[in-house]
């Protein structure tokens, strides 16, 4: 009886909800179902793949639609999967009408806004994810009653504000994806409460707090991957027992404390632990070691201490930051990758290391790794990449190294590395792809061999002391080659053709995107087939290596180039006008060669150009008026040639330019007032040429300007008073030119003029004593007959109150003692001398009244000095 009554009530709620849901799926059908799909067809903007445009039509059923699969009972819509379908559109709220939908992908489109609150009606989904779209707004609270849900993915999206604590109602989920969003606030405590949750990803999503220990207590959990958010605090200490747990990843947050030892008591199956990029410190407890399972460590970027125990057999990956670590690891015979880039590592490379002969990746970039480079290293054949760049290590690199034929990478720029490279290298190494030994201290002919690593895509040989001609057949079987340097060597060209015809062998380097020869003797002319390197070509550069002859017209079917530079060679002939068909051109330099004819004006169509340098050369004519066009110009020289004519107006129009350099050129007119629109202008040097008429007061407007020289012009009239303005002045030159009136005495407030030259001008009345002009001497100032001074600027003496430094006896100038008192004394005896020879006599001090005070002056000294000189008065 007494179960009966219990299972009246029991059944009428089952009788009644079995009624609701019956009622709720007769008022709905399928017809429901293709409304709803065909209302989120209508928000659908974009479908570049035509995927739904000619497939979601009312006239096949909603059931064989692409992305569509009903229930085989019901008939009604159970799953839908959206993805990769590169949409654009929204979510309209019809949606919530699929009463039967179970299972629902928008992974990797373009949908965008909120998500409509009536999907809340979704009762039955178990799969719904939003992954990798635009949407925006705040979680939706209501996910929280999605009772059976299983999965939920909303990464990769725009999402704000903080996670609602509702979604940890979710007793049923399994896999919980919040990555990549703009979340803030902490991880809820409540997180504890998901039962069955195997995986979770808050990657990048701004979450800040302390980890709550509570994450701990979730024993089904199997992935914890919180990488790169803001959480602080130190790791929870708990008695943690997580048999399921195999990846526990908290890198890149600002994690501090030492770990607590009961960690990892019971992490048996734990196969990676990621703590990099945090700021912990301590020991690695003991029982980390016990994790039989543990294959990759990444520590590095914190402060642990002590060594790897050799017990972890299982590891292959360790990313450390410890040099004990280091020496220890050598026991780890299942190591496959080692890491310890910038981990402040001493010492040289334990020989140990060649036991591990599973190794196929060993990084040690920049530490300070000394010794030399063990050949034992030789014995690992299975290696693929090598990095020690950025070391101080020295001595030969082992030739056996050479003989691991499986190698792809070797990076070991940044060392004093001795010794020649093999020439065979090219045919040892079939794999190599990156071969980077820069900026050491090799030496040798260049390995013809390496023509032979044909799929070689950087080599770089810069900075070293390498000699002999680059081969002619160099590039022939380089078809993969993308990053070429081989700057600052001796390299030559070969002696017996006055052709680069290296360069001819890279035109089969399709994919060429750097050329970087600089600084070596090559001595030979650009052959007429640079214009035949690959398109992809961004920049060349060849500064300093003494070639000749003209520049080929070919250059301007490079329409990649992003920068070009020969500059100190000795180029002669015109600047092709095709240059300027280079329209990704941002950089060009020709200074220093022997560069005749005029500026092509077709630069002025290259839009980004930001650097144009053809300083030194001997061009004529003008500048091109429509170089003015060219906003992005942030530097413009072209001092040191034979240009003519006036600076065109439309130069004053630059905005943006930081470096205006036409000086020792033959321009002729006069400053506008427009020069004050160079608003951010640094560096400005129009001197050596033949300008005239007055410096606009506008000048001073330019407050970022640092170098000014308009010296050796035919300037005239006064300094400007607003030169005062000019606070960033560091160095300022107006010698030999027309200049008259006085110095303004505001130009003391240019704190940071360190040069200072106006000699050979008209100028007269007082040199400004205070701020910069303290520490000028004589030579800024020769030449200025009008121009009075104290003596040692040896121009004239000051006129009247100037005059009476003259009263004070020389010694009390110079003596090096007692300086505060002397100034003191000097200061108040000028004062008094002040007084004496005021103009008018009413104004005079009277001769008693002088000798009191001289008196005092003198007792006030005594004291200071305590008993010091008194022959002054
Ligand atoms: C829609 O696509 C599905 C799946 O690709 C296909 O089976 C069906 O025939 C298509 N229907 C129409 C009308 O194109
Ligand atoms: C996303 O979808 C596009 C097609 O729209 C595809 O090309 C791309 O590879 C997909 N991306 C990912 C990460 O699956
Ligand atoms: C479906 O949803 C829309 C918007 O939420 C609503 O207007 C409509 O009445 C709903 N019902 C049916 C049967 O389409
Ligand atoms: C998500 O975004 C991150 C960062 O932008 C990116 O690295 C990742 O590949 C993206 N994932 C997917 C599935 O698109
Ligand atoms: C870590 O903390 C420092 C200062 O406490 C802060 O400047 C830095 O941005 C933080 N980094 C992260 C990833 O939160
Ligand atoms: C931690 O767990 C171990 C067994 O795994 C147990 O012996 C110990 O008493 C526990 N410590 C605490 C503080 O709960
Ligand atoms: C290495 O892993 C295997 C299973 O993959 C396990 O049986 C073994 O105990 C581990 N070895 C050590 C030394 O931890
Ligand atoms: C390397 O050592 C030198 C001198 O001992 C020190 O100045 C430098 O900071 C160290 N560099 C690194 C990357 O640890
Ligand atoms: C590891 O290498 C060292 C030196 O190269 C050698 O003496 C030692 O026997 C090797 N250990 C093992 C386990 O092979
Ligand atoms: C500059 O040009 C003038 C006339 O055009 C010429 O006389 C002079 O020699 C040239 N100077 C230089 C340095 O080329």
């Amino acid at each position: 009886m007494r179960n009966g009554c219990f299972l009246i009530p029991f059944t009428v709620i089952l009788w009644s909800s079995f009624v609701a849901t019956l009622v709720a799926d007769r008022v709905t059908s399928i017809n429901t179902d293709q409304d709803a799909l065909l209302a989120l067809k209508d928000h659908i903007v974009n479908d570049p793949q035509n995927r739904l445009t000619t497939n979601w039509t009312a006239t096949t059923s909603v059931c064989d639609w692409v992305g569509v699969t009903c229930g085989t009972r019901h008939r009604r819509v159970r799953a839908l999967k959206l993805s990769h379908m590169g949409l654009t559109g929204t979510i309209p709220p019809h949606l919530g009408n699929l009463s039967f939908l179970v299972f629902a992908s928008f992974y990797n489109n373009s949908f965008r806004g909120s998500v409509p609150d009536e999907l809340a009606k979704l009762r039955r989904l178990k799969y719904f994810t939003l992954q990798k779209n635009y949407f925006g707004g705040e979680i939706p609270s209501w996910f929280g009653s999605f009772t059976r849900l299983h999965t939920l993915s909303l990464a990769n999206n725009s999402f704000t504000g903080a996670i609602p604590p509702s979604l940890f109602h979710l007793s049923e989920l399994d896999g919980l994806d919040l990555s990549n969003n703009d979340l803030q606030g902490p991880i809820p405590g409540e997180i504890g409460k998901l039962p069955k949750l195997r995986i979770l990803y808050l990657i990048h999503t701004g979450l800040s707090g302390s980890i709550p220990s509570a994450i701990f207590n979730i024993s089904s959990l199997q992935v914890i991957d919180l990488t790169g958010n803001m959480l602080s605090g130190s790791m929870p200490s708990a008695n943690v027992t997580m048999s399921s747990l195999r990846i526990l990843d908290f890198g890149s947050n600002n994690l501090t404390g030492s770990l607590p030892s009961n960690l990892f008591n019971n992490l048996p199956n734990l196969e990676g632990l990621y703590l990099s990029r945090n700021l912990f410190h301590g020991q690695i407890p003991a029982a980390l070691f016990g994790c039989k399972q543990l294959k990759i460590l990444s520590l590095s970027y914190n402060n642990f201490e002590g060594k790897i125990h050799k017990d972890i057999r299982n590891l292959t990956k360790f990313y450390v930051a410890d040099a004990e670590m280091l020496s220890s690891i050598s026991d780890v015979l299942s190591l496959e990758l080692l890491n310890l880039q910038n981990s402040g590592l001493t010492g040289p490379i334990p020989s140990a290391i060649g036991n591990l002969t599973l190794l196929w990746n060993i990084g040690l970039v920049d530490n300070n790794l000394t010794g030399t480079i063990p050949p034992e290293i030789g014995n690992l054949v299975n290696l693929k990449i090598i990095s020690l760049s950025a070391n101080r290590i020295g001595g030969p690199i082992p030739v056996r190294i050479f003989n691991i034929s499986s190698l792809r990478s070797i990076e070991m720029a940044g060392n004093y590395l001795s010794g020649h490279l093999p020439s065979s290298i090219g045919l040892q190494l079939p794999n190599l792809e990156r071969l980077l030994v820069g900026e050491n201290e090799l030496s040798g002919p260049f390995p013809v061999s390496l023509s032979n690593a044909s799929e070689l895509l950087t080599l770089e040989l810069n900075s070293n002391f390498f000699f002999g001609p680059i081969p002619d057949a160099f590039g022939d079987g380089l078809r993969n080659l993308r990053y070429l340097n081989l700057g600052n060597n001796s390299y030559t060209s070969n002696s017996l053709s006055s052709e680069l015809n290296f360069l001819t062998s890279l035109t089969n380097s399709k994919n060429l995107r750097e050329v970087i020869l600089s600084l070596n003797p090559l001595k030979g002319t650009l052959p007429i087939s640079v214009g035949n390197l690959s398109s992809s070509l961004e920049d060349l550069v060849a500064d300093s290596c003494q070639i000749k002859g003209s520049i080929p017209e070919g250059i301007g079917n490079l329409s990649n180039l992003v920068l070009l530079s020969l500059q100190d060679n000795d180029l002669k002939g015109t600047i092709p006008t095709t240059i300027g068909r280079l329209r990704k051109f941002q950089y060009l330099s020709f200074s220093g060669n022997n560069l005749e004819g005029s500026t092509p004006s077709d630069l002025s169509e290259v839009e980004n150009l930001a650097f144009l340098h053809l300083w030194e050369n001997k061009l004529v004519g003008s500048i091109p008026s429509c170089l003015g066009k060219v906003s992005s110009l942030r530097e413009l020289s072209m001092g040191a040639n034979n240009l003519t004519s006036t600076i065109p107006s439309t130069l004053w129009r630059l905005k943006d330019i930081q470096l205006l350099q036409l000086s020792s050129n033959s321009l002729s007119g006069s400053l506008p007032l427009d020069i004050s629109n160079l608003k951010v202008v640094r560096h400005l040097d129009i001197s050596g040429n033949q300008l005239s008429g007055e410096i606009p007061s506008s000048i001073g407007d330019l407050i970022d300007l640092a170098y000014l020289s308009l010296s050796n012009n035919r300037l005239q009239g006064p300094i400007s008073r607003s030169f005062g303005h000019m606070v960033s002045l560091e160095f300022l030159d107006l010698s030999r030119n027309n200049l008259s009136g006085e110095i303004p005495k505001d130009m003391e407030k240019l704190t940071y003029l360190k040069y200072f030259n106006v000699s050979f001008n008209g100028l007269q009345g007082e040199i400004p004593g205070g701020g910069p002009f303290k520490k000028f001497s004589a030579r800024s100032f020769l030449g200025n007959e009008a121009l009075c001074g104290s003596p040692q600027m040896q121009v004239q003496p000051y006129s009247l109150p100037g005059a009476v430094t003259q009263i004070a006896d020389a010694n009390l100038k110079d003596h090096g003692q007692y300086p505060a008192a002397k100034k003191d004394c000097l200061s108040s005896i000028l004062e008094l001398a002040l007084q004496c020879s005021a103009e008018q006599p009413e104004e005079r001090i009277d001769i008693e009244d002088a000798l009191t005070a001289l008196k005092k002056i003198k007792a006030k000294f005594l004291k200071d000095s305590r008993g010091i000189g008194t022959s002054y008065i």
